[in-house]
Order: C-alpha cells, then sequence, then structure tokens
C-alpha cells in the first residue's frame, strides 16, 4: 500500500490530505479563504499567499492526527505544482520540499486540472478510457483520457471559465463571491426558460461563455427593478449547463466512449448533475461535492496514478504547460 500526504495551495484553499493507493481516503481538511476574499469580489493574490502561510503547518498536522498515522509512516510528499497563483503555489511547493527532505520521503508534483479529475478515482473503481469534463472557476476543457498518463484536450473555452462566467454574472446580480453555489440555488427557485440566452457560437468542442455574460447584462439593463434574479439565475444556469451537457456528450459518442467524468468547482452543480444523470447511454463519474472544489485528497489520488517525481530544485508554474498532459 501507498500513503501519500497531498498539500494543495493553487487559489484561496488550503488543503492536506492523506490518500492510500489514490483511491482511500484516510483524512481531508482545508481551511476556506471565500470569506476573506469575499470582500473583494474575488481572490488576491498576496493575501491569499499570506493565510496559506498561516494555515499550511496547522493542517499537515490535522491531516496526520485524523488518519491516526505518524509521518514515518508516509511512503511520500505530493503536491500542486500548477496552474494558479504563482505565490500560492509556492506555499505548498516549499512546504512539500521542506517535509520531503526532513522527513526523508520522495516529493511528486501534480497538475492542478489533472488532479481535478483524479477526484473520482477516490472511493470508485474508475479505469481509463474516458472523457472527462473539467470545469473550474480557471478552466473549462474537455479531455480525453486514453489512460494514466495520455490524456489530450479536445476542446476548451476560448474566453471565460464556466466558473469564472458564473462569478462575473453573480457580481452583476449583486449575490457576492463565489457565484456559483448562489447562482445554484436561487435558479432552483426560478423558471429556467424565463430568458433565452444564447449558447456561445464555437466550432468543434470549445467553448465560449463571455457572450453569456453579456447576454445577461444586456437583459438586466432592460429590466425594471426588482429584477428577477430567481429566472435570470435559472435561465443562465440552462444555458451554460445545456452547452456544457451537448458537447460533452458529442465528444463521447465520437471517440466511441461510454464514460463521462465531471470535476471541478462547477461539476457541484445541480443542473449539469441531473442533465448528466439523464443521459442514460453513459455511466456518469462526479465527486462527491467536497471533492468538486479544492482539495488535497485529489492531489494525492493524482500523485500516485501520475505525479512527477521531483527534487528540491523544481518550480512552480502559473500556466499549464502543453507537457503535462501528454
Ligand atoms: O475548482 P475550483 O474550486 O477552483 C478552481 O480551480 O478554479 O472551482 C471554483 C469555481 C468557482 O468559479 C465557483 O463559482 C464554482 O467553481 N462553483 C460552482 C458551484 N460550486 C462552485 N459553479 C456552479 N455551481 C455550483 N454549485
Ligand atoms: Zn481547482
Amino acid at each position: 500500500m501507498t500513503i501519500l500526504l497531498g498539500l494543495e495551495t493553487s487559489c484561496d484553499e488550503t488543503a492536506a490530505a492523506i490518500v492510500a493507493d489514490g483511491r482511500t481516503l484516510l483524512s481531508s481538511v482545508l481551511i476556506s479563504q471565500t470569506e476573506i476574499h469575499a470582500k473583494f469580489g474575488g481572490v488576491v493574490p498576496e493575501v491569499a499567499a499570506r493565510s496559506h502561510v498561516q494555515a499550511i503547518n496547522l493542517l499537515i498536522d490535522e491531516a496526520l492526527s485524523k488518519a491516526n498515522l505518524r509521518p514515518d509512516q508516509l511512503d511520500g510528499i505530493c503536491c500542486t505544482r500548477g496552474p494558479g497563483l504563482i505565490g500560492t503555489l509556492l506555499v505548498g511547493l516549499s512546504a512539500a520540499k521542506a517535509l520531503s527532505w526532513s522527513w526523508d520521503l520522495p516529493l511528486t508534483t501534480v497538475d492542478h486540472l489533472f488532479s481535478h479529475v483524479c477526484a473520482n478515482f477516490i472511493g470508485t473503481d474508475l479505469q481509463p478510457p474516458f472523457v472527462a469534463l473539467l470545469v473550474s472557476g480557471g478552466h473549462t476543457q474537455i479531455l480525453h483520457f486514453k489512460d494514466f498518463n495520455d490524456v489530450s484536450i479536445v476542446g476548451e473555452t476560448l474566453d471565460d471559465a464556466a466558473g469564472e462566467a458564473y462569478d462575473k454574472v453573480a457580481r452583476l446580480l449583486g449575490l457576492g463571491y463565489p457565484g456559483g453555489p448562489v447562482i445554484d440555488s436561487k435558479a432552483m427557485e426560478g423558471n429556467p426558460l424565463a430568458f433565452k440566452f444564447p449558447e456561445g457560437v464555437v466550432k468543434n468542442y470549445d467553448f465560449s461563455f463571455s457572450g453569456l455574460k453579456t447576454a445577461v447584462l444586456r437583459q438586466v439593463e432592460k429590466l425594471e427593478p426588482p429584477l428577477p434574479v430567481e429566472d435570470l439565475c435559472a435561465s443562465f444556469q440552462e444555458a451554460v449547463s445545456r452547452v456544457l451537457v451537448k458537447k460533452t456528450l458529442k465528444a463521447a459518442e465520437e471517440l466511441n466512449l461510454k464514460t463521462i467524468v465531471l470535476a471541478g468547482g462547477v461539476a457541484a452543480n445541480s443542473e449539469l448533475r441531473r442533465k448528466f444523470e439523464a443521459a442514460k447511454d453513459f455511466k456518469v463519474y462526479f465527486p462527491s461535492r467536497h471533492l468538486c472544489t479544492d482539495n488535497a485528497a485529489m492531489v494525492a489520488a493524482a500523485a500516485f496514478f501520475q505525479g512527477e517525481p521531483a527534487d528540491l530544485s523544481v518550480g512552480a508554474y502559473s500556466r499549464q504547460p502543453a507537457r503535462s498532459l501528454v
């Protein structure tokens, strides 16, 4: 059995977790900075990095004690290398290097996007090949996982990420940050057919969400207060989920794959899950909600299946290099 301690600090969640053989969750703890950044309407990188420094050691201790393990019972340390905010990534990477050196354990780094998808290996028997829809605050991609180490991008957003669109529309409607959870719950009370918002006319498997955001803005400008916030949320959510589901199912059909995997913060969305669950021809996996948004369990799972062995000279990257996906 391989027991890995994972650390995640790519954005505004400080997280530590321990996972055995990439599938069995032994502990997972995190401190979210959402409230700290909410008053700024988005993540302030410098504030985020400082908050990670304050939280990381506490969380490492807590992850070990919850798993009832000592450091000498671990087989390795792993952390997110990128993409993300450089200042915040360096906090997790430096902590992982320090532990690797002082506890004499091998160091492994993982790609943040790949690790979101790997959240689906926890507690399941999922095996490649499959099509993955990765929808987070910073990225929207359809991925073809041919094997654990053989992944290619089938399509991606040309502008805003799906989660970013949620966050921007929420700000427009005065609903605060992050936008996904609050739009999701308001949408449950609204009519998805109240307004017809465009899907974004982009060829093949790519996406565009900036036009949708502008369409919501134009609609809001035309309306008299009080705004029908629930109907706007439901109609916006309908447009986002419809195009995500349509293109992912088409990619799976074309690649002749029957397994679809959802990942990233937006994979927590109720309507997206409902639409995929209705696609009876496919076996659809999605992580439990706490494993959709940033966490360290997915880091330890990814490190087991696809981690890159690293030494103390390894650096972080803010944008995903092509080589991390092939
Ligand atoms: O994966 P994640 O935690 O961080 C990134 O790596 O970006 O995703 C955060 C994003 C935010 O944009 C947030 O608004 C969105 O996920 N999100 C949701 C829901 N929960 C979180 N979007 C739609 N519906 C949700 N229930
Ligand atoms: Zn993420």
